[in-house]
């Protein structure tokens, strides 16, 4: 089974759009979203219902899904993220809303694979697993030999061996090394490794390995859209950058 892992849409239509063109054109089975479906992006009630509709063996709450989802406090939250929650919430229905709060923090695909957003063990507490030291800690905490995760936005992976755990960035990955992996499959609606390009990953359960994939979509029109939405104007500069 070829599975497709995309996470952190927020709300990027062009993004979501060409990365799904991608994965069919590989020959993907079914595709898995680990969450963060809406904020900062111009189109979180597209991007919601797209989801809703693409072939998901899961779909896992992000920490802007369950902000957009209900009034609770912004303080955890920058300014930037603050103000397109706000806008956010404006622009998903009821429905919507209640959809997004639904959805579970974590998930299983058969005996080996788990599923999480933000790190297992305590997803809920939306800790960034980026360094060495978060990826150690992390990496014991998973219940299962291989975990994928997205929240940071920035693809890498750690691989445990013999008690030793190792941190990569090739993007590409024999699975069939090690004891476990934990790795994060970059973000397709907003990048932050200095690639503005949309990022999934690739996930061959038969042939044991998983490859990183950029795609380039129609950033002009994505970023014309945050503007006229009246969402602060970094979101949309950002996304050039890849930051
Ligand atoms: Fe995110």
């Amino acid at each position: 089974m070829k599975l497709a892992l995309i996470s952190d849409i927020h709300g990027n239509l062009e993004a979501l759009e060409a990365v799904v063109a991608d994965a069919r054109q590989c020959g993907v089975d079914h595709f898995a979203c680990l969450g963060d479906i809406v904020g900062y992006g111009a189109d979180p009630g597209v991007c919601l219902e797209y989801i809703k509709n693409l072939d998901c063996i899961a779909i896992i709450q992000g920490n802007h899904d369950v902000y957009a989802a209900d009034e609770r406090d912004l303080a955890s939250f920058n300014p930037l993220a603050s103000r397109a929650t706000i806008w956010t919430r404006e622009q998903l229905t009821v429905e919507q809303r209640s959809w997004l709060a639904s959805l579970p923090l974590q998930a299983l695909v058969g005996d080996d694979v788990s599923l999480v957003h933000a790190t297992p063990g305590e997803p809920e507490s939306w800790a960034y697993v980026r360094f060495h030291d978060e990826g150690f800690y992390a990496i014991q905490a998973q219940t299962t030999p291989l975990c994928f995760y997205g929240h940071t936005h920035i693809p890498m992976a750690f691989h445990l061996a013999d008690g030793d755990v190792d941190q990569l960035d090739d993007g590409a990955y024999d699975l069939t090394t090690g004891e476990r992996w934990l790795i994060n499959v970059g973000s397709v609606g907003q990048p932050r490794d200095g690639d503005w390009r949309a990022a999934w990953s690739l996930l061959d359960l038969d042939a044991r390995r998983l490859d990183l994939r950029r795609v380039e979509y129609d950033l002009v029109t994505c970023q014309q859209k945050i503007v006229a939405a009246g969402l602060p104007p970094r979101l949309a500069e950002r996304l050039a950058q890849g930051r």
